[in-house]
């Protein structure tokens, strides 16, 4: 039950015995919003503390520690047995509207913005782009597996560097990020990917997101020419319009981007592609096609992105060298995320500069948002050093391969007809081709709307889209909530075919 001090000039002070916060934390938030609300003006006396006790149903004590804190803060001033008082100047005051006006009552309604007004053409032009965010179910492309991961060992690492906090941890780190996590992606590239760098090539980014920005960013003059392929990711190519490249989309095939033949091309300034894994056709770009491209952008003096976002999920065949290790020439900038392996929220990724483009990298990076959380990044350089992560990565791959094995049974056993799946050798999402008649798109939106992503694959391209289908992630998808899915998939499949407006003469 909430109790009130009623004969007191206190309205806001109502306790709640069963509030999780405590009852001086209660008492000292209801004093300190009627001072602030001018409910006990400067100089005005606050009740005593042994009647306001009564009052309240509490301890003195309780009170006492309210009344200390107030005191502490500024709210109140006077000693115990002097009485408490209103100071005349309050430690944060609402502002006041104007030079001594009144202050803007906050229940009155902002006048409309001025009639017209808009945000720069650039920004609208990606507004226009962008799409509302999809949900975090099934089967959402790229979603991780939450529920696995070792929070425990997690919260221990950032527990333990948060109770000793190194200096450069709280003030002064470098734009490049936490040198101990340079040094373990910089072995671990070495290892796994055949990528050549020094750490100090490695910067730390806010995600693989913000490393295609500063790439954008760092390489792109207004008017440049970008190759990107197609289908491709989508927001790359938003970031790299918004650098003012002009876009190429070159097409992709079974072995990956097909370099455009003929003499006349105007060489690119920057050449983007998903090698190990292409989004989102899930193609392994082809050991000829990786050389043929590094020799094409060596002489059309190009430089090349290699986004490596989901490289460690590969279930069959040997991973491919990436095409930074086979670049002798250092026109490759390579990016990875620990968006997969850990999770999106983390905003941890990393970028591999070429040595004569590092300094350009730090300054932007500076410039943008200093670095990323610090104590995250020292936390993320003991869990990649103690064998966190490749334990998780390591029962993730072996998960992930059976779940997708399980995401094919599923739906071939309710949609053997409409979609084709074939098992992928890598990754996280599988492309499902639709039978003739069904519109991606369409299916999309209706899976959408019965509580499943299945993003339209014609969505990825930037012209007439040479392939239709469905993306359906399964790596963070549970068996009970894969079932559920897949059910109502082949519900939103059925009712489409045998929806009269679906069939191909109507
Ligand atoms: C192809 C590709 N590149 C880059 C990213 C960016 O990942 P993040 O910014 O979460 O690290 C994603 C995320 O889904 C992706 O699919």
């Amino acid at each position: 039950m909430a109790k009130q001090a009623a004969d007191l000039p206190l309205p806001a002070l109502t306790l709640d015995p069963a509030a999780a916060r405590p009852l001086h934390r209660q008492i000292y938030f209801g004093i300190r919003a009627a001072i602030l609300a001018g409910c006990m003006k400067a100089g005005e006396r606050l009740p005593a503390s042994r009647r306001l006790a009564q009052a309240l149903g509490v301890s003195r004590n309780t009170v006492l520690a309210a009344f200390e804190q107030l005191r502490a803060e500024g709210y109140i001033e006077g000693r115990i047995g002097a009485g408490s008082f209103v100071p005349c100047h309050l430690p944060d005051e609402a502002p006041l509207a104007g030079p001594g006006g009144p202050r803007r009552d906050p229940g009155r309604p902002a006048r409309p913005a001025p009639a017209g007004r808009q945000p720069s053409a650039r920004a609208q032009a990606l507004a226009r782009g962008a799409e509302p965010g999809p949900a975090a179910r099934a089967f959402l492309p790229g979603l991780p597996e939450l529920e696995l991961f070792p929070f425990q060992d997690w919260a221990r690492l950032l527990a333990r560097r948060w109770r000793r906090p190194r200096r450069d941890f709280l003030v002064g780190a470098g734009a490049g990020g936490d040198p101990a996590l340079r040094q373990a992606i910089a072995g671990y590239l070495a290892s796994a990917r055949a990528v050549v760098c020094e750490p100090g090539q490695v910067i730390i980014t806010a995600g693989a997101q913000q490393a295609l920005d500063l790439t954008a960013r760092v390489l792109i003059d207004p008017g440049d020419l970008a190759w990107v392929e197609e289908p491709g990711y989508r927001p790359l190519s938003a970031v790299l319009t918004a650098a003012g490249a002009v876009l190429r989309p070159v097409p992709v095939d079974g072995e990956g981007l097909a370099l455009p033949r003929g003499p006349d091309q105007p060489p690119p300034r920057l050449i983007a592609v998903a090698p190990s894994h292409q989004y989102p056709l899930g193609v392994t770009m082809s050991l000829p096609r990786r050389l043929a491209l590094l020799d094409f952008a060596r002489q059309a003096g190009s430089f090349i992105l290699e986004d490596d976002y989901d490289s460690e999920f590969r279930y069959a065949g040997r991973p491919l060298a990436a095409l930074q290790g086979l670049d002798d020439d250092r026109r490759v900038i390579y990016l990875g995320t620990f968006s997969k392996v850990m999770f999106p929220g983390l905003r941890l990724g990393y970028l591999v500069a070429p040595p004569d483009l590092v300094d350009s990298f730090l300054a932007l990076r500076a410039l943008i948002d200093a670095h990323p959380s610090s104590i995250a990044q020292a936390a993320l350089a003991d869990f990649i050093e103690d064998g966190h992560l490749a334990g998780h990565i390591r029962r993730m791959r072996q998960l992930y391969g059976e779940r997708q094995a399980l995401l094919i049974d599923f739906l071939q056993a309710r949609l053997a007809g409409a979609l084709q799946l074939a098992p992928a050798e890598a990754g996280m999402h599988l492309v499902a081709d639709l039978a003739a008649g069904l519109d991606d798109q369409r299916l999309s939106q209706q899976a959408r709307a019965a509580g499943v992503e299945a993003p339209a694959l014609s969505g990825y391209f930037q012209g007439r889209p040479e392939r239709t289908g469905l993306l359906l992630g399964y790596a963070g998808v549970g068996i009970a909530e894969m079932r559920r899915a897949s059910e109502i998939l082949a519900r939103v499949v059925t009712s489409y075919r045998s929806a009269p407006s679906a069939s191909p003469a109507a």
